[in-house]
């Protein structure tokens, strides 16, 4: 499918940053400047900014995610924060699996299945994260080792389940370093990720399903990345929390 048919996604991940009060000032920043985005824009911010973010956002083509969510409604699972609580909250997307989580909060292949299988039975949009560490570039198991992530991720998935879900290619070692996937490494994993995708499904499937690159993307090299034909999008740490990188960042995935 050639690539302009599918659509653009560029999601910022806020992490943990900005209060309720910082967070209004960003999006009171960004909704005017992103007006006329031809491309889908997502703000995954803190669990306690949902409320603002939905509320300043109503209405607005700017759509608001979370970072996590549980595969349970409810239940003794102290921390957690369950899909329909995040369903009432007006958050439609939500990231699943990022390799913060899989490295500091125990989040494994199997729960991260889980999470974007309950996450899509109420309705909301998972971006699943993969991606390499460092070594395991290194040793040249990349391809492994993401191969194994997305069809671990993707298990018992539906093609419907499949055209609301994103997945983001971020290389461990390239997120929050200032290093960055050259264009090339970058496109070539989207790439392996959508020929994965169509082996588990079919060619149909993988080439209506988003695919972002994340890894310290900037108004610098975003052109470059976002114009490999496998890579849909971005997925946004730093660069989500600075008004004017994120707008320029916008407008380069909606050429
Ligand atoms: P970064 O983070 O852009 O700061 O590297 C990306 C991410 O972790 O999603």
């Amino acid at each position: 499918m050639d690539k302009s048919k599918r659509a653009a996604v560029l999601a910022g991940n806020w992490k943990m940053n900005k209060t309720p009060e910082e967070a209004k000032e960003i999006l009171n920043g960004l909704l005017p400047a992103l007006k006329g985005a031809d491309c889908t824009v997502v703000v995954c911010v803190p669990y306690t900014d949902l409320g603002v973010a939905v509320e300043l956002c109503r209405g607005s083509n700017i759509h608001v995610g979370a970072q996590n969510v549980h595969f349970k409604e409810s239940g003794a699972y102290t921390g957690e924060i369950s899909p329909l609580m995040l369903v009432e909250a007006g958050v439609e997307y939500v990231i699943i699996g990022h390799s913060e989580r899989r490295q500091y909060f125990g989040e494994t292949d199997e729960t991260v299945n889980l999470r974007a299988k309950a996450a899509l039975e109420h309705g909301l949009k998972p971006i699943i994260c993969v991606g390499e560490l460092l070594e395991e570039r290194e040793n040249g198991t990349t391809e492994q080792v993401v191969t194994r992530q997305v069809k671990a991720a993707l298990a018992d998935f539906t093609a419907e389940d499949m055209a609301n879900t994103i997945i983001a290619y971020e290389p461990v070692w390239a997120i929050g370093t200032g290093k960055t996937a050259t264009s090339e490494q970058a496109g070539e994993v989207c790439g392996l990720i959508r020929r994965t995708v169509a082996g588990l499904f079919d060619a149909k499937v993988a080439d209506a399903l988003t695919i972002q690159y994340g890894g310290s993307m900037n108004p610098k090299n975003c052109d470059e990345l976002l114009a490999q034909p496998d890579v849909d999008g971005g997925l946004i740490g730093g660069a989500a929390l600075k008004v004017d990188d994120f707008t320029a960042l916008v407008n380069s995935a909606s050429k």
